[in-house]
């Protein structure tokens, strides 16, 4: 499952996902997302440690992976999870997606970064990312309609995100 959506054996090393204390009891549907959000907790854990001899570079990687990794999860969470939550009564939820979204989108927009921006956008994507998980997952995983976990499935599956080589290493890389 979700084979097509796995890096590159030669990408491995550069974006391996670091189980960064999420939880691990998902919906079957959600893996690819998830599997995600561990590859988004090893970009923001880099942005979070940039100072004045890193930010520079880090964000030039960053910039490099958004159209790739993180563009494409808002979409498939955008397209797929937002209607699905709204359907079972959850509009703030999804809505707190949208806004976190948004933020993101305007901080990857920096052109001129300083550590301090980068180390916001850090803080941003690891917080939205444990939100998510903790808040979106774990309450609503087993409430999601079934036809919507399908389609997000499938989603998960035929959209690629990938992490360019070489741009992250490990969590501690
Ligand atoms: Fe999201
Ligand atoms: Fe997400």
């Amino acid at each position: 499952m979700h084979e097509r959506n796995r890096l590159p054996a030669a990408n491995l090393g550069a974006c391996q996902p670091a189980r960064g204390g999420l939880p691990l009891k998902r919906h079957p549907s959600l893996r690819g997302l998830s599997d995600d959000h561990h590859t988004a907790l090893v970009i923001a854990a880099r942005c979070k440690r940039s100072d004045e001899a890193s930010a520079a570079r880090t964000w030039e990687s960053v910039v490099a992976a958004a159209p790739s990794q993180l563009e494409p999860h808002f979409e498939i969470e955008e397209r797929h999870l937002l209607p699905a939550l709204r359907r079972i009564g959850e509009q703030a939820l999804a809505e707190r997606i949208l806004d976190d979204h948004v933020q993101l989108r305007e901080l990857l927009a920096v052109t001129r970064p300083t550590p301090d921006s980068v180390q916001e956008f850090g803080r941003a994507l690891e917080a939205h990312v444990r939100y998510e998980e903790r808040e979106i997952f774990e309450r609503t995983q087993d409430r999601l309609p079934e036809d919507a976990l399908v389609a997000l499935e499938r989603a998960c599956d035929e959209i690629p995100r990938v992490c360019p080589a070489g741009l992250f290493g490990s969590p501690e890389g």
